[in-house]
């Protein structure tokens, strides 16, 4: 765990998730802005030899990831607003990604 902690890389993937989550979020309204880069990011996914059903792993770690940050504001609603939210692109993504696996 103290490795996982430690590593760079995890690190490095960890900040691109909250930027990505940034980029889609500003994008909620404007879902045709906001397809092509869940569509693009899905892709590259596959290059990265990353498989579909882990996408999701990742939803978990970034809610406790974030609850810490935002202290009292943390309210159930909160936290099943960014579930939602998480849960939501990691379907787009993976779907993406299985789309991109039968070209
Ligand atoms: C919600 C889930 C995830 C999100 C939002 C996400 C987002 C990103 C973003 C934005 C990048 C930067 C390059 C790009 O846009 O393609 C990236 C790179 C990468 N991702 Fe993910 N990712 C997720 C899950 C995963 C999983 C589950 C794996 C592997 C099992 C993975 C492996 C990688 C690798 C190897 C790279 C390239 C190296 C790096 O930039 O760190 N990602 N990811």
């Amino acid at each position: 765990m103290e490795q996982v902690k430690q590593s760079k890389e995890l690190r490095s993937h960890a900040l691109r998730v909250m930027g990505f989550v940034e980029k889609a979020v500003r994008r909620l309204d404007h879902p045709e802005k906001l397809e092509p880069l869940i569509r693009e990011c899905g892709r590259n996914h596959c290059h990265y030899g990353a498989q579909p059903h882990q996408i999701e792993l990742v939803v978990p770690q970034f809610l406790q990831a974030i609850k810490p940050a935002l202290e009292e504001e943390w309210t159930p609603e909160v936290e099943e607003a960014w579930c939602l939210l998480m849960r939501n692109i990691a379907f787009a993504l993976k779907c993406a990604m299985l789309e991109a696996m039968k070209k």
